[in-house]
């Protein structure tokens, strides 16, 4: 099935200047970018994005880290995109990534982890809603 997902460039993989890197990583293996915009997410909006981690204990550190700077925000669209994104940007802690994994690549630690990708069918869908509205999202054509 064709699926969407939501990621995010995180601001200290921002700073790396490696967007196009990451860009061309994931058109490589198929991921059509049908949607996508740089802003710097207030404290407000980062707090409902990272809503279900409100009890955590990282909680202030990833709300810290995800508003220090611009981020790029993109919506992809694939077979399968969800579990594929998730396989491709690996592990959530960076030492257990796989090789080649974006996270093993380019992330410094848990919390500045480069990357985000939803996690299931549901925070696709309210991710995508989260920061896109339908006419921002342009589906491919096939
Ligand atoms: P989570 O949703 O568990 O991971 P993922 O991004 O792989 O879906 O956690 C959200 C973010 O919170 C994660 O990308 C990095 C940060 N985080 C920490 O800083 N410390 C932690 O112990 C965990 C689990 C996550
Ligand atoms: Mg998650």
């Amino acid at each position: 099935m064709i699926e969407r997902t939501l990621s995010i460039i995180k601001p200290h993989a921002v700073k790396k200047n490696i967007i196009g890197k990451i860009f061309t990583r994931i058109e490589h293996i198929g991921f059509k970018i049908i949607g996508s915009k740089m802003i710097r997410l207030s404290q407000t909006q980062a707090i409902g994005f990272y809503i279900e981690h409100k009890e955590k204990l990282f909680f202030q550190n990833i709300i810290q880290s995800i508003t220090l700077g611009p981020v790029m925000i993109f919506v992809l669209e694939k077979e399968n995109a969800i579990q594929h994104f998730r396989d491709l940007i690996g592990a959530t802690n960076p030492e257990h990534a796989l090789p080649g994994t974006i996270r093993a690549d380019y992330a410094n630690n848990m919390t500045e982890n480069a990357i985000h990708g939803s996690d299931s069918t549901m925070s696709a869908i309210r991710e995508i809603d989260y920061f896109f509205q339908e006419s921002e999202i342009f589906p491919h054509c096939y």
